[in-house]
């Protein structure tokens, strides 16, 4: 028997928020299942009021599919990565010793999707907020079936078999950095439109922060429908703006959301701990 949950919605565009469940504790199967179906109902589930260790939040990883919970991978020098390892992160702009603790540490970010320079990208990625600062620094939401859905006939037509490069410049803050970026950063080819492997539903797959071209268009005519198409799905309708609080656990599915985040005041602290969570037949490997 599957515990009794109470699952309610976070806005009209997508999420919900989930009570009635202590995730210090293990799930048993039944509960899971229901958890997981959730989750593909609504793309983003959020569990406000948990008290979670590392050790819990990757056992919630767990349950929607690889956890991605290896150990982080030292430098020589001694220091953590900073991007491409696996295992726990801190999305932080603490500095110890004036060293940044996290990654992405500053203010305001484009819309994109998790792991999307990688052949098989994130399925999901969960985020526990430690520290929030009191004002900005909201995480945006976008639901790209809807996006897609609105498309009038003649878009969806055009976009059905075209395919994207998409590359990896999480530090980029303007699109032109990422037209241009660095030959060696990764990158992978992604159809633009993809249907997603649980629901059977139609998604955009897209972002201003990692989209750079459409293969085999004239390039000046595949930016152009890409600024479209960016425009279109960050589009008020289709976004939710999440406003964390303390010991909120969050989970959201990276093949048709994307998520963004507002700026806030530099000198306040915001930390959270993140696992991301890879399809199982992944590679394990960055
Ligand atoms: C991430 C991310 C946004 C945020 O952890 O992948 O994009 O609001 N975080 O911190
Ligand atoms: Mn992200």
């Amino acid at each position: 028997m599957a515990m009794t949950i109470n699952i309610e919605p976070l806005s009209p565009v997508l999420g919900a928020s989930i009570q009635g469940i202590d995730l210090r504790n293990p799930v048993d199967l039944d509960s899971q299942e229901l958890l997981y179906q959730t989750f593909i109902n609504h793309s983003v589930l959020c569990f406000p009021g948990q008290e979670l260790t590392a050790k819990d939040q990757l056992r919630f990883a767990n349950l929607f599919g690889r956890g991605d919970g290896g150990d982080r991978v030292k430098r020589r020098d001694n220091k953590q990565r900073r991007t491409g390892e696996r295992g726990m992160m801190y999305v932080s702009n603490i500095r110890e010793n004036g060293q940044l603790i996290g990654v992405l540490p500053d203010g305001e970010m484009m819309f994109h999707s998790d792991g999307a320079h990688r052949e098989s990208p994130y399925r999901a990625t969960t985020l526990y907020a430690i520290k929030i600062p009191s004002r900005g620094g909201n995480t945006l939401f976008s639901n790209l079936y809807a996006a897609y859905e609105a498309l009038p006939q003649s878009t969806k037509d055009k976009i059905e078999n075209l395919v994207t490069r998409v590359v990896y410049d999480y530090e980029a803050v303007d699109r032109a950095d990422t037209i241009a970026a660095d030959p060696v950063l990764p990158r992978a080819q992604h159809k633009l439109v993809k249907t997603h492997p649980d629901s059977g539903r139609k998604t955009l797959y897209l972002s201003r922060l990692m989209t750079q071209d459409i293969i085999d268009i004239e390039p000046s005519e595949g930016e152009e429908l890409l600024l479209e198409l960016f425009d279109h799905s960050e589009k008020p309708e289709f976004v939710y703006s999440h406003e964390w609080r303390v010991d909120d656990l969050i989970i959201w599915d990276n093949r048709c959301t994307n998520h963004a985040r507002t700026d806030f005041p530099p000198d306040e602290q915001r930390m959270l701990r993140r696992y991301t969570v890879s399809e199982p037949e992944a590679p394990t490997q960055f």
